[in-house]
């Protein structure tokens, strides 16, 4: 079918145009009848212009939203009364004098012109008609901004050297923690490839090849819970560098990070302040300090520790933690002397949730009210504990608290694990009770120094912390027979206000010392060769000192555009489990296909 085709794009019709005559393309966005004089909003990539159809230019024409026009007309100028000021093409509006029906629409399943009513809309809805959900100009601007990002990214590390380097979807499991996807192998039926979990191992032989400096828009996959963080597939930027220390990566990742954010945050005019250079804490402060690896640093209220103080309190709940070899630590929530005891009942159901057995308080004033104890300074402190400690465990917790008339000091006694958990869930909790979350900012960190294992209790065995090819720091090396759980790594992550967001580390390069390192996590030799042998291999061949980083571009996009669901800046997303609702994916397969890979399905075992 022949068209007449734009001579402009809808966003950019402005006053300069007035008295032209335009050829627009796009969809009826909406549709107002005042008494027979029609107003359309036509809509294409780039924005809204308003039309105006007279009767007889619309005839008999069915133009329902969604409808697919091409419209010739005049630009003219709107009386002042009716200019939209919202609009970049308020100021006028096209008369049409020629239009053409280029497709119709159905019955929609959702408003797609009404972003307020989308919000609501179900979204596995939204997902199953994606093509219409992304017709939104929010969702359309997700995308130019993920464009706009994977482009500076590239044009960054291309004028530094690197070259893009795609490697193989169809590979063997590369461990990052997750199940795999795997993909039955026709030719030998009972041989499976594995989807990559990262391009890991590929990136090191690329490493190995002298390539030097590689980076790729890798897709990874991998089967694991998922979270609102968390998609099966996810793209990485995957980069790797020779011949470099820790320091060499990490300059090169903030270099690109405050170059990128900063350019982005400018051309899309998002509202977030200019991201500042990176804050760095090692793993062993950021648990201290936050009680986990990815701290949201816009605000302060660190944890604080008061064991020592409190080891022989009168209050048996501290000093029965204490015997049992666990901590007491707290949270300071600023101003939370003010609520109610309902309120604070909350707040201790809250650390509940998450598996404490209980949250101690205390909070302090500068009057004498009904039941408070007298700290003998001015100070009068209320709550679960004020009876039980005496004033000198009091003040030790209030100085730790650094806790300010008004404030509510929150305690829990457990193990460390427990009260990094709990504390550290609180403390955001906090932090959004109190507003300190500020959408405006980004707060990009360093965390260094992870450990190189972590005991696996269940499993009775040694993990990596990161993945099996992390570098232990040389000089711990000393430790590896006798107290692995001390060698730390050079191992690093990025974390944005709260969220991980980058992991990296210098890699193991020589053969012997990945043979340790395997063997450390319970991968015999015989393991080693048959999942391994390659990149053992390929180490004795002299193979460079190298080391990496691979940050999220879904999760970036997300700071960006502050979306707390993953699947709102992905193209075509999976929702829970994996499903795809708009391919109807994963689906059987005919007859045939079972034959060609010889499969069969085993049935479900028959339960006792
Ligand atoms: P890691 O497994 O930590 O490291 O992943 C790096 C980054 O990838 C993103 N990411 C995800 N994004 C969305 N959905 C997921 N399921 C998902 N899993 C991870 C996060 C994360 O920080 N090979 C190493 C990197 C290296 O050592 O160079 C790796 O993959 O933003």
């Amino acid at each position: 079918m022949s068209f007449v085709q734009r001579t402009h794009w809808c966003g950019e019709i402005r006053r300069g145009h007035v008295g032209e005559e335009v050829t627009l393309n796009g969809w009826v966005h909406r549709i107002r009848d005042l008494g027979g004089l029609f107003f359309v909003d036509l809509r294409d990539r780039t924005g809204l212009v308003q039309l105006m159809l007279a009767p007889e230019v619309k005839g008999q024409m069915d133009l329902r939203s969604e409808t697919v026009l091409s419209v010739t007309g005049i630009v003219e100028p709107r009386a002042s009364a009716n200019v939209n000021a919202k609009l970049p093409t308020g100021e006028v509006e096209v008369k049409a004098t020629g239009l053409t029906v280029l497709n119709d629409c159905g019955v929609l399943p959702f408003p797609v012109s009404d972003e307020d009513q989308m919000l609501r809309v179900n979204e596995e809805l939204r997902v199953k008609h994606r093509y219409l959900d992304l017709r939104r100009p929010s969702m359309y601007k997700r995308l130019a901004l993920r464009a706009a990002a994977v482009g500076k990214l590239r044009r960054y590390l291309d004028e530094r050297g690197f070259v893009e380097v795609e490697t193989p979807i169809f590979t063997k499991s590369t461990p990052e923690g997750a199940r795999d996807y795997l993909v039955p192998y026709r030719l030998e039926p009972g041989h499976f490839y594995a989807l990559p979990q990262s391009p890991q191992q590929y990136k090191q032989l690329l490493m190995v090849a002298g390539v030097e400096r590689y980076y790729q828009i890798a897709k990874c996959f991998r089967d694991e819970a998922q979270r609102a963080d968390r998609q099966p597939e996810f793209t990485q930027l995957d980069l790797e560098m020779s011949f470099v220390t820790q320091e060499d990566v990490l300059s090169l990742v903030e270099g690109m990070t405050l170059s990128v954010v900063n350019e982005l945050i400018e051309e899309f005019s998002l509202e977030k302040d200019p991201v500042a250079p990176f804050t760095r804490l090692s793993y062993d402060e950021s648990m201290r300090l936050y009680g986990n690896d990815k701290p949201d640093l816009r605000f302060g209220l660190p944890l604080f520790d008061v064991t020592e103080a409190v080891a022989g309190s009168g209050f048996g709940v501290f000093r029965s933690a204490v015997e049992a070899g666990g901590k007491v630590r707290g949270v300071r929530y600023p101003g939370g002397g003010s609520l109610s005891r309902k309120e604070v009942g909350e707040v201790e159901e809250f650390c509940k949730g998450f598996g404490a057995k209980g949250m101690a308080w205390v909070s302090v004033g500068t009057e004498a009210v009904e039941g408070a104890v007298d700290l003998g300074d001015g100070r009068f402190l209320r709550g679960s504990a004020a009876k039980a400690l005496s004033p000198d465990e009091a003040k030790a917790i209030l100085a730790a608290a650094a806790a300010e008339p008004g404030d509510l000091v929150c305690l829990v006694a457990d193990s460390w694990a427990v009260t990094c958990d709990v504390l550290s869930r609180l403390r955001l909790h906090v932090g959004d009770r109190c507003g300190l979350r500020d959408r405006r900012k980004l707060h990009f960190a360093f965390v260094l120094d992870f450990p190189l294992v972590d005991w696996n209790e269940e499993e009775q065995r040694w993990d990596p912390t990161h993945h099996p090819f992390t570098s232990p720091k040389f000089e711990d090396l000393v430790y590896l027979d006798t107290d692995p759980g001390r060698i730390r790594a050079d191992c690093y992550d990025v974390v944005c206000n709260g969220v991980e967001w980058a992991s990296g580390s210098i890699r193991i390069h020589r053969p012997d010392v990945q043979a340790r390192m395997f063997q450390l996590i319970g991968v015999g030799e015989e393991e080693q060769r048959s999942r391994f042998g390659h990149i053992l291999d390929a180490f004795s061949f002299g193979a460079p000192p190298h080391g990496g980083i691979a940050p999220g571009i879904d999760r970036m996009i997300m700071f960006l555009t502050d979306d707390e669901n993953i699947r709102e800046v992905i193209a075509f997303p999976k929702l829970g489990g994996g499903f795809d609702p708009m391919m109807e994916a994963p689906s059987d397969i005919d007859a045939r296909q079972w034959d060609e890979m010889g499969l069969m399905v085993r049935p479900a075992p028959v339960k006792a």
